[in-house]
């Protein structure tokens, strides 16, 4: 099984990212997790440039959700919604409407932000989204607040309670994922 992890952050120190690295070493030995890392690439969307030729950075994106399994979202949030960077990209794997690479996909959403709330707004808004593309958004959440203090100088998850909890969040993700591929085999 291969699950794609997508930091909406596109910061080099980013908490978002490093939440993603923590949960790499969660995920049991057989899953194959990769972290993108083409945000920084991805054109604004524009309709005009969309079709079969597609930017190429588009095209990486689109292929990388394509190939996996399921999808892992950490994202931040900037004035209570996403990043604009983070929907933007979204918006053009989003398409063709119906037929894009995100439908019936597994989806879990978690978050970090530097204030005591764990961006969950821009959590709910992120599931929207994603509900909206057609991915199966699973009912799963980690909100972490007070960001620069949960990870130690390696970038691990300092609290033990977190860590569950982030753990808890990719037992669902791939619980869901393989009762979908058992019902389509
Ligand atoms: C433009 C901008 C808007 C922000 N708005 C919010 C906000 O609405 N709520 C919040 O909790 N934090 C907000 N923050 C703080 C971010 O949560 C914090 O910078 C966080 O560390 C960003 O995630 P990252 O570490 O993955 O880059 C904002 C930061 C920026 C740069």
């Amino acid at each position: 099984m291969k699950v794609l992890a997508i930091s909406g952050s596109l910061r080099a120190d980013s908490h978002n990212s490093k939440l993603l690295r923590a949960a790499v070493d969660l995920f049991p030995a057989d899953v194959e997790v990769e972290i993108w890392d083409g945000l920084k690439d991805v054109p604004p969307y524009d309709e005009d440039d969309d079709g079969a030729d597609a930017p190429a950075a588009v095209a990486r994106l689109r292929a990388a959700i394509a190939g996996a399994d399921a999808l892992l979202f950490a994202t931040p949030e900037y004035n209570h919604s996403i990043p604009g960077a983070l929907k933007n990209a979204i918006d053009w794997a989003s398409r063709p409407a119906g037929s894009g690479v995100f439908l019936n996909k597994p989806v879990a959403v978690v978050g970090a932000s530097s204030g005591a709330f764990g961006a969950v707004w821009a959590q709910a808004e992120l599931r929207k989204v994603l509900g909206a593309t057609g991915a199966r958004v699973v009912d799963a959440d980690l909100a972490l607040g007070h960001a620069p203090e949960r990870f130690d100088a390696d970038g691990g998850l300092r609290d033990e309670n977190l860590r569950m909890e982030l753990q808890e969040v990719l037992d669902t993700l791939l619980l869901v994922t393989r009762a979908r591929e058992a019902i389509a085999a």
